[in-house]
C-alpha cells in the first residue's frame, strides 16, 4: 500500500462558482416561469377566441333580407366573414377570405353568388362550392341561427 498521496481532480468550491451556479439556476427560474407564463396566456386567448364563437355565438344582424349581404367577422375580429340572404330567405355565411389567395369575397346579388375580384373566382354562398376560378377547394360556412332579437353566427369556420 503506497502512502504517496494521489492526485486530485476535484476541483475546489471558490465563491464565484458557487455564486455562478446560483446565478444560473436563477435564470433557468426565471425562464422556466416565463414559459409559463406566456403558455398560459396563449392557452388563455385560444380559449377565449373559441368562447367568442361558443354555443352563445355573435349576434351579426337583426334580420337578412334576401338579397342582401352582411359583412361580420367571426370567431374572432380579424376573421372575415360574409353572410348573405338567399333568394327563399334563408341567411347563409362563409369565411369571406378567397381560399386562392386570401382575397375578400364580393356578394353579387344579381348572380347570387360570391364572386373574387383577384382572379375571377366564384363560390356557392349556401355551400361555400368553387364554382369557377382557381381557388382550390371552398370556402369555409359558418352557422347561423335565427333567434327572437336576430341572426347569429354560433359555428365555425368549417
Ligand atoms: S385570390 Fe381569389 S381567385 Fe385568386
Amino acid at each position: 500500500m503506497s502512502t504517496e498521496a494521489r492526485p486530485t481532480h476535484r476541483v475546489p468550491h471558490t465563491q464565484d462558482s458557487v455564486s455562478g451556479r446560483r446565478d444560473f439556476l436563477r435564470l433557468l427560474v426565471m425562464v422556466s416561469g416565463g414559459l409559463v407564463l406566456s403558455t398560459g396566456a396563449v392557452a388563455a386567448g385560444v380559449f377565449r377566441r373559441h368562447a367568442t364563437g361558443g354555443n352563445r355565438g355573435k349576434r351579426i344582424a337583426s334580420s337578412i333580407a334576401p338579397g342582401e349581404a352582411v359583412p361580420f367577422s367571426y370567431p374572432g375580429s380579424d376573421d372575415p366573414a360574409i353572410a348573405v340572404g338567399l333568394a327563399d330567405g334563408t341567411p347563409v355565411a362563409v369565411s369571406s377570405v378567397c381560399t386562392h389567395l386570401g382575397c375578400a369575397l364580393l356578394w353579387k346579388k344579381d348572380s347570387g353568388q360570391l364572386e373574387c375580384p383577384c382572379h375571377e373566382g366564384v363560390f356557392d354562398p349556401r355551400s361555400g362550392r368553387v364554382l369557377a376560378g382557381p381557388p382550390p377547394r371552398p370556402v369555409a360556412r359558418i352557422r347561423l341561427e335565427k333567434r327572437d332579437d336576430g341572426i347569429y353566427a354560433v359555428e365555425g369556420p368549417a
